[in-house]
């Protein structure tokens, strides 16, 4: 099966390449994530199976912990849980650095219908949010430009819109994605409607990307409070 011949290349030439490697491969750690860059190259695309997001550039506390929660069974795509079962945290971690230390260009604004009250809408709750109903702005947390907070909060501009929506889907039927608790992305995404979630993905997918990641001195403590990526490590990576 295609994914599996995947793992095993991934193991010659992975994470016991030290002993296996073949001499003419060089062993550097671009050599070692040929598996993943099958499916994660320079622009997101459809695969036959999913959805594939670059992941280069993100940042690496964001990257390491999604590597442990495929590996762990708290985001599912068996493909990927099968090559990492074996890797270790400090392996993961080194995998998540090379990709957040790479560059790669952003996608240009998608072109999309959009109505002025689904504008209205999305800019409510990104740059505001709706406090009756608990819901912090979105750029509370993924920063003022939107383009994260180092090092465990991704940045929400310059992601396709099918991605936005299909991960806002899954925190918000899945119920299990990335799943402890206090998982901020899963409440967050189950306080907003059908129709705010759309606006949301649509919005976020038609801005130009713009701006740097802000340093985690802009998060409040409350606010990292409510999500488990953060709580658990205790703020720091590892
Ligand atoms: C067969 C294709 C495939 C392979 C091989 C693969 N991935 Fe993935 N990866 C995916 C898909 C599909 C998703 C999105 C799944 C989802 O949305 O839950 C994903 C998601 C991710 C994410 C989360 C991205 C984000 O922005 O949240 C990271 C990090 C990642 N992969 C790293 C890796 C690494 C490192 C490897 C190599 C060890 C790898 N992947 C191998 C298909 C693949
Ligand atoms: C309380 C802080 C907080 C708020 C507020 C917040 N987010 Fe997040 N968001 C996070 C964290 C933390 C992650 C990483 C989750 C993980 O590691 O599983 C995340 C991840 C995401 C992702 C996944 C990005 C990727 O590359 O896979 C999307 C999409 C997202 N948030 C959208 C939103 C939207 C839209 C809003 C506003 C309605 C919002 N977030 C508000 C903390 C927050």
């Amino acid at each position: 099966m295609h994914f599996i011949l995947i793992g095993i290349l991934f193991v010659a030439h992975g994470a016991f390449a030290d002993e296996n490697a073949p001499a003419a491969v060089p062993d550097t750690m671009a050599e070692r994530v040929k598996a993943c860059t099958i499916c994660h190259g320079d622009e997101d695309k459809l695969g036959r199976d999913a959805y594939y997001p670059r992941i280069g550039g993100k940042p690496a506390g964001y990257l390491f912990n999604q590597l442990r929660n495929f590996r762990d069974g708290r985001r599912h795509y068996q493909p990927m849980a099968i090559l990492l079962e074996n890797m270790t945290d400090d392996y993961l971690l080194q995998i998540a650095e090379h990709f957040s230390s790479l560059q790669q260009p952003y996608p240009p604004p998608e072109q999309i219908n959009i109505q002025s009250d689904e504008v209205k809408l999305a800019e409510q709750l990104v740059y505001n949010g709706d406090a009756q109903r608990d819901i912090p702005a979105c750029s509370a947390c993924h920063g003022d430009a939107l383009m994260g907070v180092e090092p465990f909060i991704p940045g929400l501009l310059g992601l396709p819109r099918a991605y936005i929506t299909a991960q806002m889907g899954g925190w918000r039927n899945g119920g299990l994605m990335r799943g402890q608790v206090p998982d901020c992305m899963s409440e967050i995404a189950k306080s907003l409607t059908d129709e705010e979630t759309n606006a949301i993905a649509k919005w976020l997918a038609m801005q130009q990307v713009s701006g740097k990641p802000s340093p985690s001195s802009t998060l409040s403590p409350e606010l990292a409070q409510r999500c488990n990526s953060i709580v658990m490590n205790n703020g720091a990576i590892k």
